[in-house]
């Protein structure tokens, strides 16, 4: 089975095709870093026009890599839900027209189901082992962060144990790279400055770090970053040192709350997904304590796990194998339809 992934959720416009066994064929990413870059952050009304003009050439050269025709795939999957309505209206309005046009089955895909079955796809060279059910995910990205306890590859098998009350990780890390005026993203640029800096010399704790609750908090450790650079010379603070101490504080408890989430669920695998799953520090410490308890790490190659949208592809694969599909009235809509436990801003800290 062939499947064409359409993914317009956010600040990459991508299509790609699949099959059901998670070769990719083809994935074709267009992002739009440098047209928001200017605003430090993504301006919505700019991303679906952006997707508007670059999603019909994303995806006639998806099936021109793959070597086939829209004729040759057995299915269309897009993802709808979650993220920038408008810009999530832009691919379930063009996978419809597809879809209508070829005479094709739709199904439309949620967005966090693609980054959590990432880890599935075969983009050759070496592939790594696959995760058995069920495992434990961390899924950490730019307007999410939670884990979950996956059980099979269907939305209704997915449990989350924990999550963020405010900023998911990946926005911690924009924000932070903002403020010390490094540009947007912020993970990529401190992933590479961290190493050159020293976490001991500038203190930053992460709100909830205990290791008993799964949820988390990432918006505190911001403002103290905030604090530290007014109180210092922000040219004397050392750059890569306030990076290392906040890369350290943030992989830290993302690392040790995901292991503690795999011991309390009793499951051997333990998998990563999310742009902030491309952050070398958290590899580093989920494969370190992952190996101390003697559970399996597996982390997705870096460009499965960034948005893209051979997983949103795979993702429809399996929901088409099992005979679902979606019908005209697909919407898009901003929010997931995963289970959600965690309250947003609520609680005792
Ligand atoms: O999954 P993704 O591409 O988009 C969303 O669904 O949000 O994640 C983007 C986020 C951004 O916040 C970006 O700063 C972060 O992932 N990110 C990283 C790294 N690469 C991307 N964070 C830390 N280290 C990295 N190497
Ligand atoms: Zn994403």
């Amino acid at each position: 089975m062939l499947v064409l992934g359409i993914e317009t959720s956010c600040d990459e416009t991508g299509a790609a095709v699949v099959d059901e066994r998670g070769h990719v064929r083809s994935d074709v990413v267009h992002s739009q870093v440098s047209l928001h870059a200017p605003y430090g952050g993504i301006v919505p009304e700019l991303a679906s026009r952006d997707h508007a003009k670059n999603l019909a050439p994303v995806v006639r050269d998806a099936l021109r890599r793959a070597g086939v025709e829209l004729a040759d795939v057995d299915g269309i999957a897009v993802t709808n839900r979650p993220g920038l309505v408008g810009a999530l209206m832009v691919g379930v309005q063009a996978a419809k027209g597809l879809a209508w046009a070829a005479d094709k089955p739709l199904v439309g895909v949620d967005h966090l189901m693609g980054h959590l079955l990432s880890v599935f796809l075969r983009r050759g060279e070496g592939d790594a082992p696959l995760p058995r059910f069920p495992f434990v995910c961390l899924l950490a990205s730019g307007g999410h962060t939670a884990i979950y306890r996956v059980d099979a590859p269907r939305a209704g098998a997915v449990a989350e144990l924990g999550a963020t009350r405010d900023d998911a990780a990946g926005e911690a890390f924009d924000k932070v790279a903002k403020l010390l005026g490094l540009g947007y993203p912020g993970g990529p640029v401190i992933d590479k400055l961290a190493p050159n800096g020293d976490a001991s010399r500038v203190r930053l704790v992460a709100p909830m770090s205990s290791r008993a609750s799964l949820e988390m908090s990432f918006s505190g450790i911001k403002t103290q970053v905030a604090a530290y650079l007014a109180a210092r010379d922000a040219g004397r603070a050392g750059i890569a040192d306030v990076c290392a101490a906040f890369q350290a504080a943030v992989t830290g408890v993302l690392a040790d709350k995901l292991i503690a989430a795999a011991v309390r669920e009793n499951v051997d695998d333990v998998v990563l997904g999310g742009g902030v799953a491309a952050n070398r520090e958290l590899r580093r410490r989920t494969a370190e304590l992952g190996a101390a308890r003697g559970l399996r790490v597996l982390v997705p190659p870096l460009a499965s796990c960034t948005d893209n949208a051979a997983m949103i592809a795979y993702a429809g694969a399996l929901r088409l194998l099992e005979g679902e599909r979606d019908d005209w009235s697909l919407a898009a809509t901003s929010r997931t339809s995963l289970e959600r436990r965690t309250r947003k801003g609520g609680g005792k800290r």
